[in-house]
C-alpha cells in the first residue's frame, strides 16, 4: 500500500517535471520557430535575451519583440537585452583578423555596410534587468524543481557574463544547447562559393572567441553542440510544396499577416528563384528541435572541447575537439561536449509545418494553442 502510493506519487511528479521542462532563450535575433518549437513540445520559455551578433543589439531585440507581438505573447514571455558587444573582440580586431587570416564572408553586426533597421523607441523589453542577470535569476529560481535549459544560438557572450557573475550557473542549469561549433570545414571553405564559405564559417564563436571558450568549458550537466548537423537541414522545393499545399496556395500565405514566418520560409515558393539568403540552412531551429526532442537525435559523439583563443591563429574562435584521452591537460581549459551529428530529419520538417499552422494567440491566456481555423 505504502509503496503503491509512493509509486503513484513518483509517477505524478515525473509527469509534472516532464510537462514543465524550461528553457531560457539567448540569441542574436529570433525566428518564430525558435520560440514555438519548444512551446509546442511542452517546454516553458522562462525568458529571452537578445544580443549583438549577426545583427546589432537593437535589431536583435526588435526581432524578439516582433515574434512575441506576432503571436500575442508579450504579456507572458519576458524579453531582455543581452550583451551589446563581445568580451574582448572589437570591430577593429575582427577586421584585422580577417586581413591576416582570411575573411569569414558573413560579418554580422560588424559588416562595413551594416545599418540598423530599428530604433530603440520601436521596441519594448524589460529595461531594468540585463539579460545575463535575468538568465541567472531564471536558473536559480527553478534549480531545485525544473532546472532550466539554456539555448544559446548567437555569440556566447551573455552566457559567459552570467557564468562570471554566478559560476554555479553551469551546475544549476539543466544544460547548455548551442548553435555553432562546425568542424572539418576548411576544405568546404576553400573550394566553396561565397555563400558556402559563409555557411561553413562559425560566426557565433568567432565574433566572441573568449566568451565562447568560457561558455563551452564550464561544467554543464549537458553541453549539446549543434554544429555541422544544423547545416544538413535545408529548405527545398519539396518543403515549399508541402507548405503551399497545406495553406491552399502561395497567395493564401502571402495574404495572411499571421503567416510571416511561413512567408520567410517559402519566399517566392520556387526554390530556383530564391536567392542565397532565402535558402540558408535551418540553423538555430535545428538546435531548438533537438533540445525539445532529444529522443530524435540519431547520432552524437562525446568530445572534449575548447575554443581557440589565440588571436594570432587562423583558427581564432574555432571549436577544437579531442577524444577525452588526448585532450590538453594543462594551460587550456577543456569542456565536455556532445556533438550532435544527425536527427530524424523528416520529423524536423513535419514539426516545423505543424507548429506554424497553430493558432498561438491565446497562449498567454490559456497556456495552450490550437490548430488554426481552416487548416
Ligand atoms: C566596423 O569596421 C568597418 C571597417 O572598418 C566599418 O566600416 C564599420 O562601420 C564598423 N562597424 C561598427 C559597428 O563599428
Ligand atoms: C562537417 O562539414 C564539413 C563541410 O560540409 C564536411 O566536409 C565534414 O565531413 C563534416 N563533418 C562531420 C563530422 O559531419
Ligand atoms: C569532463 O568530464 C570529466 C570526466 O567525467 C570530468 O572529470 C571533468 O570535470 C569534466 N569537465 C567539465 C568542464 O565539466
Ligand atoms: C488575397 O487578397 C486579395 C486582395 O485582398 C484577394 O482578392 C484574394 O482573393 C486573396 N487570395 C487568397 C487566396 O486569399
Ligand atoms: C555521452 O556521455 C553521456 C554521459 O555523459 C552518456 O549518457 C552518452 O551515452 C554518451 N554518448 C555517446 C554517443 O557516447
Ligand atoms: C492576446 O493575449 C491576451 C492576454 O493573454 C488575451 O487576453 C487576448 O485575448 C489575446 N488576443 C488575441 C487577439 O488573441
Amino acid at each position: 500500500m505504502v509503496s503503491f502510493k509512493s509509486l503513484l506519487l513518483a509517477a505524478t511528479s515525473l509527469v509534472s517535471i516532464a510537462q514543465s521542462r524550461k528553457v531560457f532563450i539567448e540569441n542574436d535575433g529570433l525566428e518564430a520557430l525558435q520560440l514555438l518549437i519548444p512551446l509546442y513540445g511542452g517546454v516553458e520559455v522562462v525568458g529571452m535575451s537578445m544580443s549583438f551578433g549577426s545583427y546589432s543589439a537593437v535589431d536583435a531585440v526588435a526581432a524578439g519583440y516582433n515574434v512575441l507581438k506576432e503571436y500575442n505573447m508579450t504579456s507572458c514571455i519576458p524579453l531582455y537585452l543581452g550583451a551589446q558587444q563581445p568580451l574582448l573582440q572589437t570591430n577593429d580586431t575582427f577586421q584585422m583578423h580577417s586581413q591576416l587570416f582570411g575573411a569569414p564572408v558573413w560579418e554580422g553586426g560588424f559588416s562595413p555596410d551594416y545599418e540598423d533597421s530599428y530604433t530603440w523607441d520601436e521596441v519594448d523589453y524589460d529595461q531594468d534587468t540585463p539579460g545575463a542577470i535575468a538568465l541567472i535569476e531564471a536558473v536559480k529560481k527553478y534549480k531545485d524543481t525544473d532546472p532550466v535549459m539554456i539555448f544559446a544560438a548567437g555569440m556566447m557572450t551573455t552566457v559567459a557574463q552570467a557564468l562570471s557573475i554566478y559560476p554555479k550557473l553551469a551546475e544549476e542549469a539543466a544544460g547548455l544547447y548551442i548553435m555553432g561549433g562546425y568542424i572539418d570545414t576548411q576544405y568546404a571553405q576553400a573550394v566553396g562559393t561565397a555563400i558556402q564559405v559563409d555557411i561553413n564559417t562559425d560566426i557565433n564563436l568567432i565574433q566572441d572567441p573568449e566568451g565562447a571558450q568560457i561558455a563551452l568549458t564550464a561544467p554543464w550537466k549537458e553541453l549539446y553542440i549543434g554544429g555541422n548537423v544544423t547545416n544538413y537541414l535545408v529548405p527545398s522545393q519539396e518543403l515549399y510544396n508541402r507548405i503551399i499545399a497545406k495553406a491552399g496556395s502561395l497567395e493564401a500565405i502571402n495574404n495572411n499577416t499571421y503567416f510571416t514566418a511561413l512567408q520567410d520560409i517559402v519566399y517566392t515558393g520556387n526554390y530556383a528563384e530564391n536567392n542565397d539568403q532565402e535558402t540558408l540552412p535551418f540553423w538555430d531551429d535545428v538546435v531548438s528541435f533537438f533540445m525539445t526532442y532529444p529522443e530524435l537525435i540519431t547520432s552524437s559523439t562525446n568530445v572534449s572541447c575548447a575554443v581557440d583563443t589565440s588571436f594570432y591563429s587562423p583558427f581564432y574562435g574555432n571549436l577544437r575537439i579531442w577524444g577525452a584521452d588526448f585532450a590538453p591537460t594543462a594551460g587550456v581549459k577543456v569542456g565536455n561536449g556532445t556533438l550532435v551529428n544527425s536527427i530524424v530529419d523528416s520529423q524536423f520538417y513535419d514539426t516545423m509545418i505543424e507548429v506554424l499552422f497553430q493558432d498561438w494567440t491565446q497562449y498567454c491566456h490559456t497556456g495552450t494553442y490550437a490548430p488554426l481555423a481552416g487548416y
